[in-house]
């Protein structure tokens, strides 16, 4: 029998449904490397360092690669169901990672750590400036000191060279999907769209992403006026300076 994948349209939660396919769609990156970059970062700065919580951890991704060279990882996402699957994945591995439901803006922890990390331009979805100054200031208050907080961004030139009018497809047995990106210069507004096809689905979800793509220069005033020293502005995954000519820039604070 054929399958019918043109149903009605719901409006749903951004990855309140990308949550089931996210590892799928994020297949082309690679987290090995990626945490052994951050590994050498934080070996640089802060080598004592023994607990780790990730910000926005997502599906724990990172925190599966963390977890065997920390005593003590943590994690922690606003979506509920970014975190089932992240439990879901733990234990298919074999890990028991501690991670919750909680938000970037507004968070306590019983104790302090040496290290938060907030990346994959999650701090993006923070749309205003003061936004994000609350999450310095969050991060600052829950990190041991010395203490590290490693975050990263994409820049406009990512937005403007790969996703204006960006169009995607994929198609698996079990689910389709499609994400429309495009970038609004004057508000700095990038936008996903993913409309999400599940086969054993009554409807077809569509969820809208929005993220504020903030300036370089903008991201070091915020910290110099923060109680941070901003120790290292990183070009992609190396350790040379990144620029707004860099598509992706990892920034290193400390707290000492
Ligand atoms: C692009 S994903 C990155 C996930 C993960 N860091 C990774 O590398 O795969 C962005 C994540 O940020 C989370 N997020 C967005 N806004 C948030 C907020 N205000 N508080 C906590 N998490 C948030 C989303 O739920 C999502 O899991």
């Amino acid at each position: 029998l054929a399958i019918n994948w043109q149903k009605k349209e719901k409006q749903v939660e951004p990855y309140s449904k990308l949550a089931f396919i996210y590892d799928d769609v994020m297949l082309h990156v690679n987290y090995e490397t990626w945490a052994k970059y951050i590994g050498r970062i934080i070996k640089k700065y802060n080598p004592e360092a023994k607990t780790i919580i990730d910000i926005a951890c997502g599906t724990g991704s990172f925190l599966l690669e963390l977890s065997p060279n920390y005593p003590f990882v943590y994690g922690m996402d606003y979506s509920y169901n970014m975190i089932r699957n992240a439990h879901e994945k733990f234990y298919l591995y074999g890990y028991a990672i501690p991670i919750w439901q909680g938000n970037i803006r507004e968070f306590y922890l019983k104790k302090t750590v040496d290290v938060v990390l907030c990346l994959y331009d999650s701090i993006n979805y923070l749309t205003t400036l003061e936004d994000v100054n609350q999450f310095l200031h969050c991060a600052y208050e829950n990190l041991s000191n010395p203490g590290l907080f490693i975050f990263d961004i994409c820049t406009e030139k990512n937005s403007i060279k790969y996703f204006n009018n960006y169009f995607e497809k994929n198609k698996k047995q079990e689910y389709h999907y499609t994400r429309k990106s495009s970038y609004n210069i004057k508000t700095r507004i990038h936008k996903n769209i993913f409309k999400i096809q599940f086969k054993n689905s009554a409807v077809n979800f569509l969820e809208e992403h929005q993220q504020k793509i903030y300036y370089v220069n903008e991201m070091i005033d915020l910290i110099a006026n923060s109680p941070f020293t901003l120790i290292d502005v990183l070009d992609g995954f190396s350790f040379k300076q990144g620029s707004e000519n860099s598509l992706r820039v990892h920034f290193v604070l400390k707290k000492e």
